[in-house]
């Protein structure tokens, strides 16, 4: 009998190769629909950030596709690459119909010809060039960036006034809850194997990827309800109180500076 991860993997799967299998120009089309082609300036520096946020997810899975002992998690990341590199797409479209310039890369960047350096340059560098064990690649895109994108796409839509933009962030969203999901069902098994030391240093490693992307948030796009050393400061704040909440949940993961696992502890291989 199959046991309850795998189905649930399974299932998400499924559910993924079905959503890829409908045409990207059909998915186009309906965000079109949905309104004319936007001149909200913070929806496309949103939409260029975002779009950076994909191309970066997408190198990140195809790198970390093969390193993952269980042949299923394999398989969704896979696909998950392939989701993300579509999700770039879409947003490339609309900034290029958009008929203006996205601020990613700075003023008179071209958003249709590459992406530039963003807010998660850092964490692209870093993960890259991580050599620990895969999970803590896991943590970083599945729990913290993918999360975070999520949460901020809800506020997003609360500042902008494109509905294009609205029905695209729908859209995608729809499938990074899955990505979520996908992180939220694999990794408390695949965490188990971790040692003390090694899940001190996740965390560490984790907290120097999270500020030095955030660090980057005043210069990648003003933001609408402030700005200079006020901007700074608001940013500063922003950063600190959500690592609290990105830490408090690594921490249900048994993912700390004290690094003892909640039910595992008296197993834990001794560093
Ligand atoms: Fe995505
Ligand atoms: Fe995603």
């Amino acid at each position: 009998m199959t046991d309850p991860r795998t189905q649930v993997l399974t299932l998400l799967l499924d559910k993924g190769q079905e959503t890829l299998a409908f045409p990207l120009e059909s998915l186009w089309q309906d965000i079109a629909d949905r309104g004319p082609a936007g001149e909200d300036r913070l929806a496309r520096t949103l939409a260029g950030q975002f779009l950076a946020g994909e191309e970066t997810t997408a190198v990140v899975c195809e790198a970390l596709a093969t390193r993952l002992p269980h042949a299923l998690a394999r398989d969704c990341l896979a696909l998950q690459a392939e989701e993300e590199h579509r999700h770039a797409e879409l947003y490339r479209r609309y900034l290029a119909k958009s008929g203006s310039k996205s601020t990613v890369g700075g003023v008179g960047y071209d958003p249709a010809s590459e992406v530039g350096p963003g807010l998660l340059s850092p964490a692209r560098d870093a993960i890259l060039a991580w050599r620990g064990p895969p999970e803590a690649v896991l943590l970083a895109v599945q729990v913290i960036i993918e999360g975070e994108a999520l949460a901020f796409q809800e506020t997003a839509r609360r500042f902008t006034h494109c509905h294009r933009f609205d029905a695209l962030s729908h859209t995608i969203a729809r499938d990074e809850a899955r990505h979520v999901a996908f992180g939220r069902v694999y990794l408390p098994n695949a965490l188990q194997h971790l040692t003390r030391r090694e899940r001190a240093e996740i965390h560490s490693w984790l907290r120097g990827l999270w500020f030095a992307c955030m660090e980057r948030l005043p210069q990648v796009g003003a933001l609408p309800w402030a700005s200079g050393p006020l901007a700074r400061h608001w940013a500063r704040a922003w950063a600190a109180r959500r690592w609290s909440h990105w830490e408090a949940q690594l921490a249900l993961l048994g993912i700390s500076p004290s690094a003892t696992h909640p039910t595992h502890a008296a197993n834990d291989p001794a560093p």
